[in-house]
């Protein structure tokens, strides 16, 4: 009733204009800023990509080299936030602990919280850009039970990522370069998708004037559910418990039946009908770092078939439904030796370019309102208040 269009789960809404990404689900083009993701993907890195989703174009060399400093300048947490760690429960999932810790960055910085400043909010920015692999690294070694390790500044971003993640104290961290290769190309790939659950929310939260570390702590729980970003980690686990390439039919014919809440993680997407173009060039990428590395994952063979199995099926076809970029990104992450509770984890600290890069246009926006959803009142009609002793 009323005036308002009804459109759940926002299929036809669109809740913005942006001038960051662009996404064309028919023919699988993604750009970030105008660029096609696959030259991004083969030419730029993250850091440099971070930089055009929050500045519109790519850095000249002494842009670039400023950029990087700021950020080398803002890696470490503070001591005190390191205590926060201990209040949490020795196995907690590293998702629970690094959201709950970047909401509490606004408790540990106030001196940039002003978000009509564009000042506070590029430096706001520049801090969750370095903190994040930081945070993360320290959500990874306190569920395992590792010392934290300090950002070795020396290092560009993803090998400073990865040293803190791995290195143990006296013992050189002996790393391949197609580490750093592999992770630079799916933080890139991962950096941003216009207005997904998780950036959707940050927005509504920014919508409210909250402040950056407590709307990009919103993104991060919005991305933890399995139909987002937990995917990652689902579709691993789903391809273990497949467990062998000849299961996959069985497991095929569970996600078809209506019956079965089982869907085959990794498959399908709201925008893409044609291809995601992320989860080709991941599908590349992951065979070239398990030859590179030397490793030989069954469940690739699983993931390869299962590929198969539904991209020949009328029930698949018929609802364009393909692998998204989480369909072989696990089987990377595992290659690196990053483990599954941790691939969440790692979509966030690519994604915060994206989510901050949001956060700054909505507050660049002349005009911009509160998020405000209408709804479609369903429940009771008027009725009279009956005391206890009469119900
Ligand atoms: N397996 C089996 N059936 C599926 C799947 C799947 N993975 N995805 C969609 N369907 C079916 C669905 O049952 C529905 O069928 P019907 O028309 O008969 O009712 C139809 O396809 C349309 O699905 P939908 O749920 O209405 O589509 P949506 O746009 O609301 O959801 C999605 C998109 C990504 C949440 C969904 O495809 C899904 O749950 N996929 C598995 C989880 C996943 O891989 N998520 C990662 C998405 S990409 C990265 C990211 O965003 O983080």
């Amino acid at each position: 009733t009323g005036h308002f269009t009804y459109d759940p789960g926002f299929g036809s809404t669109a809740s913005t204009k942006s001038a960051i990404t662009y996404i064309d689900g028919d023919q699988g083009v993604l750009m970030y800023r105008g660029y096609p993701i696959e030259q991004l993907a083969e030419k730029s890195s993250f850091l440099e990509v971070a930089y055009l989703l929050l500045h519109g174009e790519l850095p000249n060399k002494t842009q670039f080299a400023s950029f990087e400093n700021d950020i080398t300048h803002h890696t470490m947490m503070h001591e005190s936030h390191k205590n926060f760690f201990q209040g949490f429960h020795h196995d907690a999932h590293p998702m629970a602990m690094l959201a709950a810790s970047v909401a509490s960055l606004s408790a540990f910085y106030h001196d940039d919280l002003n978000v009509d400043n564009p000042e506070d909010r590029q430096l706001a920015a520049i801090r969750l850009l370095a903190k994040m692999p930081t945070i993360s690294a320290a959500c990874y070694r306190y569920s395992i039970g590792w010392p934290f390790r300090y950002p070795r500044n020396n290092l560009e971003y993803v090998n400073r990522f990865l040293h803190m993640m791995f290195e143990v104290p006296s013992e050189p961290l002996e790393l391949s370069p197609v580490c750093a290769k592999a992770l630079d190309l799916l933080f890139i790939l991962h950096a941003d998708h216009e207005q997904n659950a998780s950036t959707s929310t940050v927005r509504l939260v920014g919508s409210t004037g909250a402040n950056p570390y407590a709307s990009i702590a919103a993104g991060i729980t919005a991305l933890w559910g399995p139909a987002h970003g937990g995917a990652n980690e689902a579709v691993l686990k789903m391809l273990e418990e497949i467990g062998s390439p000849d299961k996959v039919e069985t497991a095929v014919k569970r996600a078809k039946d209506k019956n079965d809440n089982f869907r085959l993680m990794g498959f399908g997407h709201r925008v893409y009908k044609n291809f995601d173009p992320r989860a080709k060039i991941i599908r590349e990428m992951c065979h070239k770092v398990l030859a590179e590395l030397g490793v030989n994952d069954p469940l690739l063979d699983v993931a390869m078939k299962l590929e198969e199995a539904a991209l020949k099926d009328s029930y698949f076809v018929e609802r364009k439904l393909y692998p998204n970029v989480d369909f072989y990104s696990g089987i990377i992450y595992k290659a690196l030796g990053i483990p599954s509770e941790m691939f969440t984890v790692m979509f966030a600290i690519a994604r915060t370019a994206g989510w901050i890069a949001h956060w700054i246009e909505q507050h660049e926006t002349p005009g911009s309102r509160i998020g405000r959803p209408r709804q479609l009142y369903v429940g009771a009609d008027k009725r009279d208040y009956v005391g206890l002793d009469k119900r």
